[in-house]
């Protein structure tokens, strides 16, 4: 595991107003995911032509936004998901910011923002950690969410890049995403809806996409289910990925396939740990185009045994169903351990510090 230098400096304001230790205490009893957040955040302005800066941590409060703000009206806008992990020794760590930082500095040259240097992106998170660190939960599978964002404040209707942004940073101590545990949740898939085409921005992590799985996610608790999984917008036949997380499918003979990043798919920081660990593990991984036929006759026969969905909120969550206008099939889950739980137990023992990082993915904070 490495140890982080000191990166760029950030001047802390403090909370004069932070919340009471019994407060908070009761706040982190048992948080829905992303409702309760820390005394502070991190906060970065950038102007056209002067660059980035006031590198700040400050105590958390309401934006005073113009209302012709660029994002409020074009949503220019991106952001980021990662999560703060407590040791048993006390110690607090990120796993893989870097990842995250090159992936919002893509995201952000789709959205024609700024880039944020990978240096300022961790100073901002291990600032915002270190100020709020008795935020960080003790419970197993608790962690401190770290939302990153960076908006268009430039007062303008004109629909070109704006030359006023902040990068924001959140933290919200956080249990699991969905419910439905170890049983697994029940997932529709969108026929009607499509997530993202070919040259649009589905690999970019951007409010738009976002936004456009609402009403599909609606569509989705309508039928009964948690999520939605989204097919190709080009022949409406390859599976992509879900409203906010990557979806996986584990045949019986142990081999693993995952949709291929097409373009219009968002790269993962869990789909590519997951991946790296079931190659580790000797697994036959295949990225490829899956169509949902495949999936349907594979469930039907017992060729496929398990589906599950992969991200930083969700982690790794069994589904358990697959459910459309046409289908409702239950996925069986093999005899034995499954490979989803096998790959929750082997990425939550790395970020918990419980196994060894092969791969050097902890960050250690304080
Ligand atoms: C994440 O897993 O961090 C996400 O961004 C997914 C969702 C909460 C939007």
């Amino acid at each position: 595991m490495e140890t982080s230098a000191p990166l760029a400096s950030f001047t802390v304001i403090p909370n004069r107003r932070a919340v009471a230790d019994e407060d908070r205490a009761a706040l982190m009893e048992a948080p829905v995911f992303g409702k309760v957040f820390t005394d502070h955040m991190a906060r970065v302005s950038w102007r056209d032509g002067e660059g980035w800066r006031d590198r700040r941590i400050v105590p958390l409060a309401p934006l005073a936004l113009h209302p012709g703000a660029a994002v409020l009206h074009y949503a220019q806008q991106v952001f980021e998901g990662l999560k703060a992990y407590r040791h048993e020794d006390g110690s607090v760590w990120l796993f893989r910011p870097e990842a995250n930082a090159a992936r919002m500095a893509d995201s952000a040259r789709r959205m024609a923002l700024p880039e944020l240097d990978e240096g300022d992106f961790i100073a901002a998170l291990e600032s915002l950690v270190t100020a709020d660190q008795a935020w960080v939960p003790e419970e197993p599978g608790a962690s401190l969410y770290l939302r990153p964002v960076m908006i268009a404040t430039e007062a303008s209707l004109l629909v070109q890049p704006a030359n006023e942004v902040e990068f924001l940073v959140t933290a919200s101590p956080v249990g699991a995403y969905m419910s439905g545990g170890d049983a697994g949740v029940s997932i529709w898939v969108s026929r009607s809806y499509h997530r993202a085409i070919a040259g649009g921005t589905g690999e970019a992590k951007t409010a738009g996409n976002y936004a456009a799985s609402m009403a599909p996610q609606a569509e989705a608790k309508a039928h009964g289910c948690q999520q939605v999984l989204f097919l190709d917008a080009k022949k409406n036949k390859f599976i992509e990925e879900l409203g906010g997380m990557n979806v996986v499918v584990v045949r019986a003979d142990g081999s693993v396939v995952t949709p291929r990043l097409t373009g219009t798919i968002l790269p993962g920081v869990t789909r590519d740990s997951i991946l790296t660990l079931l190659r580790d593990s000797g697994r036959s991984v295949q990225e490829r185009d899956i169509p949902l036929a495949e999936i349907l006759a594979g469930v039907e026969s017992g060729e496929i045994v398990e589906v599950f969905a992969c991200g930083t909120a969700a982690v790794v969550t069994p589904i358990a169903r697959l459910v459309s206008d046409d289908f409702d099939l239950a996925v069986q889950g093999p005899e034995g351990e499954s490979v989803a739980a096998e790959m929750l137990a082997g990425l939550t023992d790395i970020q918990y510090g419980r196994a060894e990082d092969p791969h050097g993915w902890m960050h250690r904070v304080v």
